[in-house]
């Protein structure tokens, strides 16, 4: 069993749409647990959508908070083959407990000064996570790429300099992943299909699962 936590204390980094796919993904493979540990219930509502949908499979979702992110989330995710926590940034214990409960942990950042300023107090919470959880593997993936700009060139310079895990694939903004969480969907799932929205987040899979 594996759990992944999609962790930032910056809000609007891509969290939540990262957390549900690779937790669908995840379901298409085996028992998937899909734990929502914002406040604000992102995850949980895009799992409501996702009944009226009817799209299937679909990860068990459930709202755990604080340290009931791993103490809750170590007992519950016994009976799963993966467990994908939402870890929100409003929530600092939940972040710790998740850093702790996981074994993978992926970071989405945005591509421009602000998102790096934003990085400080998270780069310190996954050292102090790993003085308890050594194993922990921690990524940083590039979220809402603009590929026009240089931004990318330089937000990777400034994690090289950090010293930090940064994969190889990479999310850039497309419709399609606002699309698809409105509907309770992944972007393999929605009509009108944006194929490089698809091959963008199979990438990410394959790399984050390997
Ligand atoms: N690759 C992308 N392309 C286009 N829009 C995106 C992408 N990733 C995220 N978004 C959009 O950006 C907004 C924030 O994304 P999301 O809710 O996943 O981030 P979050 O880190 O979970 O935010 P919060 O801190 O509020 O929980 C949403 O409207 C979402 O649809
Ligand atoms: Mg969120």
């Amino acid at each position: 069993m594996t759990v992944y936590a999609v962790v930032n204390t910056k809000g609007g980094v891509g969290k939540t749409t990262i957390a549900v796919h690779l937790a669908t993904m995840l379901a298409r493979a085996g028992q998937a647990l899909l734990i929502d540990g914002d406040p604000q219930g992102s995850a949980a509502s895009w799992a409501a959508w996702r009944r009226d949908g009817e799209f299937s499979p679909s990860p068990t979702t459930t709202v755990l908070l604080g340290k009931a992110v791993f103490n809750e989330g170590k007992a519950l995710s016994q009976g799963f083959d993966n467990v994908v926590v939402d870890a929100g940034g409003r929530d600092n214990g939940g972040l710790r407990s998740a850093l702790l409960l996981a074994q993978r942990a992926v970071i989405p950042v945005g591509a421009s000064n602000l998102d790096a300023a934003a990085m400080t107090d998270l780069l310190t919470v996954v050292e102090l996570a790993k003085d308890y959880n050594p194993d922990l593997d921690v990524r940083v993936l590039l979220n809402r790429v603009d590929p026009r700009t240089k931004d990318t060139a330089e937000m990777l310079e400034w994690l090289a300099e950090q010293n930090l895990a940064v994969m190889d694939a990479r999310v850039c903004e497309r419709v399609a992943f606002r699309r698809a969480i409105g509907e309770g969907a992944t972007v393999q799932e929605i009509n009108k299909k944006d194929q490089a929205a698809v091959s963008e987040i199979e990438a990410l899979f394959k790399e984050i699962t390997q």
